[in-house]
């Protein structure tokens, strides 16, 4: 369990003030003129040697993205950095508490990011239905402008950083970062196709940039402060820090929670969201990293930890942190189908694999929830995510299949059985 004085987030639940004064209290903003002084090198190493990894999903580690960077930008392309506050995964609501209860951990920690990557002009892109927490945003930024904190001699130490809201207009598929891009420029919110659109090689306007997650820059200044070690102490080799879970569904006391990476996943739920409703026994299943990922049965939630790399272990992954608690009342075939139909809707439809399959998927899983199927399609099912996953110009093909794959991998028989008795 985390150390009550290892919390990056002290506001999480928002029970205190979030203007500046009060924020710059709780630590934020403190001698951040130093961390500007440091060499961008020096920035870089650090998060290099902490092992954080992006808190948007895929777990990529920060520093090394931020190394990809040129060391020397040219005016006529200048390099950019671009917060993803877009948050649409089904089950993942901790972006939006960061925004709303610790603005100024995400403004110092862009502005110190920036600086890493010599960058002067920086974005934060916000799902269009957060539109409070726009609101937020904005009068944080204005408040950080107005005490010198950012513009053209930010902190005081020569160094120039302009940061800007945009607002989505509520698309899912434009958090995945080139979509989010092209978005920001005000194309249509679609990806584009990797290789060659790297963002650190083409970027936002073509220019070098750093897509971050919210969490991801709001850790960055505490992180600097206490030190690669401190971070590195906190959770497992690989899978180090704190994380900050977003714990629903059939839970006692759903919350949002910040705590240490690799906690038992029975802790987390027991210790935070106050238990299963009718308790441990009374489990079915938990998603355990947004809904992209594939479940895992009461069996593996026994014992299971919390981070990258023990959840990839049991074929599924962290994803977003966003843990989605069932019990034995769920109709498990259903709940997937559900999900099922909310990537076939956020779908692009640039890629045929994308665009016909996750259709075809829900079309299938759709019948199986009243059992309106013939057992053979079963694997016709999984074969359909196999043709799908791996084949698409994002991983939103993925996240379509992965939820479908851990469905007949742990409750094969709950489909046949349905079929059955149909
Ligand atoms: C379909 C799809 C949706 C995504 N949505 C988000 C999102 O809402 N927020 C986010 O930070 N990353 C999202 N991502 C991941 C981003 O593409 C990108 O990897 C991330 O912002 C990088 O930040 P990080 O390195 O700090 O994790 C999404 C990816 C995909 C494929
Ligand atoms: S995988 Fe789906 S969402 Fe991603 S680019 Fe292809 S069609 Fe669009």
């Amino acid at each position: 369990m985390l150390q009550a004085n290892d919390h990056i987030f002290i506001n999480l639940d928002g029970k205190l003030e979030t203007d500046l004064k009060s924020a710059m209290k709780r630590g934020d903003w403190s001698e951040t003129e130093q961390l500007l002084k440091r060499t961008p090198d020096d920035l870089i190493d650090t998060i290099k040697k902490s092992g954080l990894r992006g808190r948007g999903g895929a777990g990529f580690p920060t520093g090394v993205k931020w190394s990809f960077m040129p060391k020397n930008p040219t005016p006529e392309k200048p390099s950019y950095l671009v917060v993803n506050a877009d948050e649409s995964e089904p089950g993942t609501c901790k972006d939006r508490d960061i925004i709303r209860y610790e603005p100024h951990k995400i403004i110092e920690g862009a502005l110190v990011t920036a600086c890493a990557i010599k960058a002067h002009l920086g974005y934060i892109y916000i799902r269009g239905e957060y539109y409070r927490e726009a609101e937020i945003l904005e009068r944080a930024i204005a408040e950080a402008y107005s005490a010198g904190l950012l513009g053209a001699n930010a902190c005081g130490t020569g160094y120039s950083f302009d940061f800007h809201v945009h607002r989505g207009a509520g698309a899912y598929i434009c958090g995945e970062e080139t979509a989010l891009l092209n978005s920001l420029e005000g194309k249509k919110g679609m990806p584009r196709l990797k290789p060659p659109a790297f963002p650190a090689v083409y970027g936002l306007y073509g220019g070098p940039t750093v897509v971050n997650n919210v969490e991801t820059i709001a850790v960055i200044p505490t992180i600097l402060r206490r030190g690669a070690d401190w971070f590195l102490s906190i959770g497992k080799p690989n899978n180090s820090g704190t994380k900050v879970f977003c714990i629903s569904g059939h839970v006692n006391k759903p919350c949002n929670v910040e705590e240490a990476m690799s906690i038992p996943l029975r802790e987390l739920i027991e210790k935070h969201g106050g238990g299963v409703r009718g308790g441990w026994d009374n489990l079915l299943a938990v998603i355990p990293g947004g809904s992209s990922v594939p479940l895992l049965p009461r069996s593996i939630c026994d014992d299971v930890l919390m981070d990258f790399d023990s959840l990839k272990a049991v074929q599924s992954g962290l994803g977003t942190a966003g843990v989605i608690v069932m019990d034995q009342s769920t109709d498990i075939i259903a709940a997937i189908a559900k999900l099922s139909r909310f990537y076939m809707h956020e779908s692009c439809g640039q890629c045929t694999p994308c665009r016909e399959g996750t259709g075809w998927l829900y079309r299938i899983i759709n019948r199986m929830v009243e059992g309106n199927a013939r057992k053979s399609e079963i694997d016709r099912l999984l074969g359909l995510t196999k043709q799908i996953e791996g084949h698409t110009i994002c991983a939103l093909g993925d996240a379509a299949a992965w939820p479908i794959q851990g469905l007949i991998r742990h409750f094969r028989h709950v489909i046949e059985e349905r079929i059955g008795s149909a």
